[in-house]
């Protein structure tokens, strides 16, 4: 059976991380199963929103820490750069991205966490970058999004002490935005996925892009690249049906992804 399970339920891609007996550590083999996963939702455009998550304890409990281990610095790099790219991939995706955290989620798991637009958390979720402990500093992206995420005051105390911390912690730090009993997450995650699905998926991935790139410039080029996407949305059907059942003061809105 595969360690990556992939099926799409509904306008959903749900990715589930299935290698329990490894806690899903992020080996070589295992990303590039999730590589593939990631694929299917970039080639399939019915899919509005992926999922993803983990089974039993661990939503990933870091990158593989046997393969790290004999690596030398030129190893690293080239080993480092799946990683980062798969995030990258991953916080690029046309789609918005839902990490629906079970439970471990550190050094690479957390940082896959946070490569995603969204973070929900059962209470049995624990994140942490714990890299420092290991002789080395996070290695996909760690150091630069858990800042963004929480503040640098924050991010370095964790970055620096390693130190795991819970669900209700990480909500409380606004790492994850909400935190359910451990039986009630995939629900929570589709509630979720669903409230985002009824809209008008272009203006919903033109907004995701627009975040995405605004966080990474000033606000002057932000804007300019809002103004586009606004333009952009402004020429589709989606629109026309969005405001036109406004005006008609009708609740029914079928958007139609054009
Ligand atoms: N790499 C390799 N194997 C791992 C692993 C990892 N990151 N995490 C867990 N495993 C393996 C264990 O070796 C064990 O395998 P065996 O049964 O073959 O011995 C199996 O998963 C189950 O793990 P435990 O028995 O340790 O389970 P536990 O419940 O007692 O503890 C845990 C859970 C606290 C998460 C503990 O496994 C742990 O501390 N794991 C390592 C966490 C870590 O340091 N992650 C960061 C890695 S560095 C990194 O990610 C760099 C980067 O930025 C890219």
């Amino acid at each position: 059976m595969s360690t990556v399970l992939y099926e799409k339920k509904g306008h959903v891609g749900l990715i589930t991380l299935n290698n329990p007996k490894k806690l899903n550590a992020l080996s070589a083999a295992f990303m590039t199963e999730i590589e593939n996963a990631v694929a299917e939702v970039e080639k399939d455009t019915d899919v509005y929103v992926c999922i993803i998550t983990g089974v039993e304890k661990a939503f990933i409990a870091g990158a593989d820490i046997s393969e790290m281990c004999p690596l030398t610095a030129a190893g690293a790099i080239a080993w480092g750069k799946q990683g980062t790219d798969l995030n990258l991939r991953i916080e690029n995706l046309r789609v918005p991205v839902i990490a629906a955290v079970n439970g471990f989620a550190l050094g690479g798991g957390c940082e896959l966490a946070m490569a995603c637009d969204i973070r929900i958390a059962s209470e049995k979720a624990k994140f942490g970058q714990p890299e420092v402990g290991l002789g080395i500093t996070p290695g996909a992206g760690g150091t630069q999004r858990l800042p963004r995420l929480v503040g640098a005051g924050i991010a370095k105390e964790l970055l620096y002490t390693g130190r795991m911390i819970n669900a209700q912690e990480a909500y409380r730090i606004g790492l994850v935005n909400k935190v359910t009993a451990p039986e009630e997450l995939m629900d929570a995650a589709f509630a979720l996925a669903d409230e985002i699905i009824k809209n008008a998926q272009i203006a919903v991935q033109q907004t995701k892009r627009c975040v995405n790139r605004g966080i990474e410039t000033d606000i002057v080029t932000g804007i300019d690249f809002e103004q586009q996407a606004f333009a952009v949305c402004n020429a589709t059907e989606d629109k026309q049906i969005g405001m036109g059942a406004f005006l008609r003061k009708e609740k029914e809105k079928n958007f139609v992804y054009r």
